[in-house]
């Protein structure tokens, strides 16, 4: 069960805690375990498809390459020593869209995820790339709240 566990991170505190949770889980169970950072692709939205708007200079994605890097670096050194299998990801693209799309191709069996992120926008149970997985994704997703007791 869990053979291949999907750990979506955007660097945040609670995707950081979810993924201390991943590796635990992953142990129990002797899961294959992967991070993915989605980098925006600001060209998928609509205001940048427009062919009257300037496009993004390179040095912008190559920007935010860099930070997604650094991400994943960080996420992965939760895992240090992780006994089992690690690959990490960089992928482009919408994050709700492109998460459920690689749970759908590469077949994960459960997603662990924070509940909220880097947005800060308060109020709102979940973010909208939780909100979208748990609607979306073909396998169970667990949440991190982050304040949950944890027997
Ligand atoms: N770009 C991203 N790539 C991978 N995972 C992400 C990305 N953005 C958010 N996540 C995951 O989704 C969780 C919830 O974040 P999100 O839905 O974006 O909330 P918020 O609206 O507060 O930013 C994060 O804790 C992280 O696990
Ligand atoms: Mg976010």
């Amino acid at each position: 069960m869990f053979k291949n566990i999907l750990v979506p991170t955007d660097g945040s505190d609670m995707a950081l805690h979810a993924a201390k949770i991943a590796r635990a889980i992953a142990e129990k169970f002797g899961s294959n375990v992967t991070l993915v950072h989605i980098v925006q692709n600001y060209y998928a939205l609509p205001a940048f498809s427009m062919p009257d708007t300037v496009a993004i200079p390179l040095s912008v994605m190559q920007d935010l390459e860099t930070t997604g890097k650094a991400i994943l670096a960080k996420t992965e050194e939760i895992f240090a020593g992780f006994p089992g299998n690690l690959t990490t990801k960089l992928e482009y693209g919408p994050p709700g869209k492109q998460l459920v799309d690689l749970v759908i191709e590469d077949g994960y069996s459960l997603v662990i995820m924070g509940r909220r992120g880097l947005s800060g926008v308060t109020g709102l149970l979940l973010g909208s790339v939780s909100n979208h997985l748990v609607h979306y994704a073909p396998c169970p997703v667990l949440i991190i709240k982050g304040n949950e007791k944890l027997d």
